[in-house]
């Protein structure tokens, strides 16, 4: 489904259990080539620095992204290739208030995008890119609020680059995180967005409470906390929403909400899982533990959700133990 192939003007979204794009997992490029020997990368990269067919040069070197592991050594290394993106991404500002970005501008500032996700997965650029800042040129996309398909592929794909970055657990990046609004940014997106930004963006979230500095950041303020975990509950309230219910809410929304499909159980299922851990992980601070166990919401405690996670024993464990813990606050 979220194969680069299947949707050739799209860049693969980022997809949180799909390890092939770092360059540092050893055990999958036995067959990959090295784009620094390849003619034909070069060829793009001089289209895309000189303009003349730019693009064309974006979605090609887009698509060859999952072919090398050197990919983002090329890219960052190669003369005027980073500006370019930037200035791809700027141009873009314009569209975003008042809303009107189209699907080919959407495309195209899509695979710039991806072009980044790939700077940003591999290890010898991933600290290049933070020391230069370039997570910050996302937010703007990341703080729109349109409901478009246009806008909704633009929040994922973003999001997708911060989900490259985080995947690999370096503090480093949670601490650069931290210091910029990433947090707010993703919970305004688990309120508004699709399914699948959602689960990219609880994703993130998860990967920032697993961090100590990341748990204590969000549990520093009651505000701070109370705004994630009510986030949470509305999701746990969605989730609950017969499958009826849910159809009509997303046909109220518009036609173009964007990937507006009934939750299937599955994808209900994968939004679950990452709930229920990042309220785990919540409860490892007393002080939250405290809170939670007056405010969590009944359908985690009253076996609302026990066929759904029939699948998945280690949320269930999960789980088990959440309720463990603030049974003991
Ligand atoms: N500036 C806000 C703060 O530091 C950012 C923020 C808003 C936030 N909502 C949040 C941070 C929720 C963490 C959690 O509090």
């Amino acid at each position: 489904m979220l194969s680069a192939s299947s949707q050739p003007n799209f860049p693969a979204p980022f997809n949180p259990n799909n390890n092939n794009t770092t360059a540092n997992n050893s055990g999958s490029n036995e067959s990959k080539k090295r784009a620094l020997s390849d003619e034909q990368i070069y060829q793009w990269l001089s289209e895309l620095v000189t303009g003349n067919n730019r693009e064309r040069a974006l979605l090609e070197l887009g698509k060859k992204r999952e072919q090398y592991d050197d990919l983002a050594l090329v890219l960052w290394n190669s003369y005027g290739v980073m500006a370019v993106l930037l200035e791809e991404i700027v141009s873009v500002y314009p569209f975003l208030n008042p809303p009107v970005l189209t699907a080919s501008v959407s495309n195209r500032v899509c695979n710039a995008l991806a072009l980044l996700q790939c700077v940003a997965s591999n290890s010898h650029t991933r600290t290049l890119f933070l020391s230069a800042n370039l997570p910050l040129y996302l937010y703007p996309f990341l703080s729109t609020s349109a409901r478009q398909r246009s806008f909704e592929y633009l929040r994922l794909t973003s999001l997708g680059v911060i989900g490259a970055l985080v995947k690999n657990d370096t503090p480093d990046v949670i601490n650069f995180l931290l210091t910029t609004e990433i947090v707010p940014l993703c919970l305004n997106i688990m309120e508004i967005s699709s399914e699948l930004s959602k689960t990219v963006a609880i994703f993130i979230l998860q990967k920032i409470l697993l961090d100590q500095q990341g748990l204590f950041y969000i549990c520093t303020t009651y505000e701070r906390f109370h705004t994630v975990a009510s986030v949470l509950s509305k999701m746990i309230e969605q989730l609950n929403v017969p499958a009826d219910r849910s159809n009509q809410q997303n046909q109220d929304s518009g036609s173009n909400f964007a990937v507006s499909h009934p939750s299937p159980l599955g994808s209900s299922g994968r939004l679950l899982k990452h709930v229920v851990r990042c309220y785990l992980r919540l409860s490892d601070n007393l002080e939250a533990r405290k809170a939670l166990a007056n405010i969590l919401p009944e359908p985690l405690r009253d076996g609302t959700f026990s066929t759904l996670l029939q699948d998945d024993p280690a949320t269930k464990k999960c789980l088990t133990q959440l309720l463990q813990n603030i049974s003991e606050a």
